[in-house]
């Protein structure tokens, strides 16, 4: 069960990460969570409950992630859903942002993994976070396409060069109760809907159950998994 040793859940501090860290603590699961704020982490991990710590962890500061993960043990469950939104596109391009989420997505989640490679039990499992910006691109999603179409294909070298821990990635559509949509324009999730067969926009729920899946299913290894309600399909 996914819930039995240590979860590390990095940027667990709100949205997806947060549920999903507050699925595992109800469990009874052990659960690290991690923000770039240490009083921010420790307040989400407090409100979260039962066996869960909060840590600071910046991922767009790869040489720090070392000396912030030394006290953490083993480590079963590795979830990575970390992201600083990114508004670029080509003709209006901005070299520090895109270098920011470069670096956070593409070289702070392999670098995490790096720093527990040799914590993994053989049953260990990873979950990293990508998005269907990667499939299907939008005004200003230049950096988020690139970042997410980076997560697709890292999972595979992490899967291969890890064996047998298993390395899969969870690719979510508009999460509609994430916080991250919280007060944008109606019409732009409208449109959404309208091309989702489901017929709404997917949930954290959801999401988090498709970690869970990921985590505990022995027999899924280099997955990319998306959860769209079939918005792809149209
Ligand atoms: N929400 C959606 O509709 C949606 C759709 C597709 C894909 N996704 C993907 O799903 C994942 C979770 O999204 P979300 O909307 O739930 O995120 P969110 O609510 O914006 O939370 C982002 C998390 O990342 C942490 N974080 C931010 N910058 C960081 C950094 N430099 N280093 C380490 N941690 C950092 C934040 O912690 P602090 O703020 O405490 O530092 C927070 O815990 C992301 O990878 C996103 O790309 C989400």
């Amino acid at each position: 069960m996914a819930s039995e040793g240590l979860s590390l859940i990095v940027g667990g501090t709100s949205g997806i990460g947060k549920h999903l860290a507050q699925v595992l603590a109800a469990r009874g699961g052990e659960v690290v969570i991690t923000g770039r704020d240490t009083a921010r982490a420790e307040a989400a991990a407090a409100e979260i409950g039962g066996r869960t710590r909060g840590l600071a962890l910046d991922l767009a500061d790869p040489a720090s992630i070392e000396g912030r993960l030394a006290g953490l043990g083993a480590v079963k469950n590795l979830v990575i859903a970390a992201i600083e939104r990114d508004d670029n596109s080509v003709r209006k391009f901005d070299v520090a942002r895109a270098q920011r989420l470069v670096t956070l997505k593409l070289v702070g989640y392999p670098e995490v993994v790096h720093v527990l490679a040799s914590r993994f039990s053989p049953e260990a499992a990873i979950v990293l976070f990508g998005g269907l910006a990667k499939e299907r691109p939008y005004p200003g999603s230049t950096t988020v396409t690139t970042v997410n179409g980076g997560v697709n294909n890292m999972i595979k070298t992490l899967a291969v060069e890890l064996a047998p821990v298993r390395v899969n990635a969870v690719h979510p559509g508009i999460v509609g109760d994430s916080p991250a949509w919280n007060g944008k324009p109606p019409e732009v999730l409208q449109r959404v809907v309208a091309r989702t067969p489901l017929g709404r926009l997917v949930t954290m729920d959801e999401v988090s159950s498709t970690v869970l899946f990921l985590l505990e299913n022995q027999g899924i290894n280099g997955v990319n998994l998306y959860v769209d309600g079939g918005w792809l399909l149209t």
